[in-house]
């Protein structure tokens, strides 16, 4: 037993910012940003929050799948953005859409964060526990991101994603391939302070604000090194070779990540596509928003092979083949 994808949805806030408007407030051009990053602009949560863009890609995603929200059985929600500690984003989401009989929680692995959800509900799923999951990313990063480093507030931005999936027993479809793996020995190089232990000591990690503080070459060289390693792996699981997948649907964080990822695959761009321009890098939605967009659009059919893959703070890093 595995899982299908169903249905996909997506919530971007309203406010856009450009990389035009931002030259007004740091010391970048657009110019800069689009030639080291490849983004454009992104969207930014004013009335917006992470539960309510969660929520609206949920109800999104069901509708998608031709569900209702009392036919969920597991809520799982990826973010390192939600506003409460206490009760999880998943349970307000569940209260939102009104998921009534849904398990919810949530699942904090940066942006592999989808991924690592897509996973876990995979696992739930084969082992009959359920039948059938909303998986989501959902983050406003632009709430842990000090609006005055340049380093940082040109990449990030808001948005959700979700999927919705469903046991599937058909033979060569669902997931073929899955590898996971995380690097806590290198937290230090990706980290954001949670605002009330801002007095703590912690030696590990000494930015006391509460904001994202990232060693963007460490990441970057991280990144190009282990995507390819673990999408090689999950296509040796898969018994495909790269060339056969039709689509690499790969986080987006920077288009100089994706262009060396494609290249050591040896694969040719256009089977990576990239929203990247349009929203910036939105950690753990950057996925399920690039899914959405290319299933509404007609882009992803049933039997499209597809690479999806996550990195990130952590450090985590992940993989899946899957057949839609
Ligand atoms: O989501 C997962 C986690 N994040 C990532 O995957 C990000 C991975 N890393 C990256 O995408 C890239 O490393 C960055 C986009 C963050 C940075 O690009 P880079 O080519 O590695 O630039 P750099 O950090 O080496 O900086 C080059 C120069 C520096 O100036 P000097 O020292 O050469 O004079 C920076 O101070 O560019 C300067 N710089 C900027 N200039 C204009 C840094 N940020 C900016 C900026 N505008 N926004």
């Amino acid at each position: 037993m595995t899982i299908r994808i169903s249905g996909t949805g997506s919530a971007l806030p309203e406010m856009i910012r450009t990389n035009f408007d931002l030259e007004k407030t740091v010391d970048t051009s657009d110019a800069w940003i689009r030639e080291r990053t490849g983004i454009g602009q992104r969207h930014i949560a004013r009335e917006e929050t992470v539960a309510s863009l969660a929520a609206e890609a949920c109800r999104q995603a069901l509708s998608s799948a031709g569900a209702e929200a009392g036919d969920a059985e597991l809520i799982l929600v990826a973010s390192c953005s939600a506003e409460m500690l206490l009760p999880c984003l998943a349970c307000r989401v569940q209260s939102d859409i009104g998921a009534v009989n849904a398990a919810a929680f949530d699942i904090n692995a940066a942006c592999a964060g989808f991924l690592f959800a897509l996973q876990t509900a995979n696992a739930y799923i084969a082992s009959g526990m359920y039948r059938n999951a909303l998986v989501v990313g959902a983050e406003v990063l632009s709430r842990i991101t000090d609006q005055s480093d340049r380093s940082t507030c040109v990449l990030f931005g808001d948005g959700a994603g979700a999927v919705f999936v469903q046991a599937c027993d058909e033979p060569g479809m669902g997931m073929l391939g899955m590898v996971q793996g995380s690097d806590g020995g290198r937290g230090a190089v990706l980290q954001c302070r949670a605002g009330h232990y801002a007095d703590a000591d912690n030696e590990a990690f000494p930015f006391r604000d509460p904001y994202i503080h990232m060693e963007g070459g460490e990441v970057y060289k991280f990144a190009v090194r282990t995507v390819p390693e673990c999408i090689g792996q999950a296509l040796l699981q898969a018994g495909l070779e790269a060339e056969e997948i039709d689509l690499y649907i790969l986080h987006q964080a920077n288009i100089r990540i994706i262009e060396a990822i494609a290249k050591r695959l040896g694969v040719g761009m256009e089977r990576f596509p990239h929203d990247l321009e349009r929203v910036g890098n939105t950690s753990s939605a950057a996925i399920p928003l690039l899914l959405d967009e290319l299933h509404k659009s007609g882009k992803i059919q049933r039997g499209a092979k597809l690479v999806l893959s996550g990195f990130g703070a952590g450090l985590t890093y992940g993989a899946c083949v899957m057949r839609w």
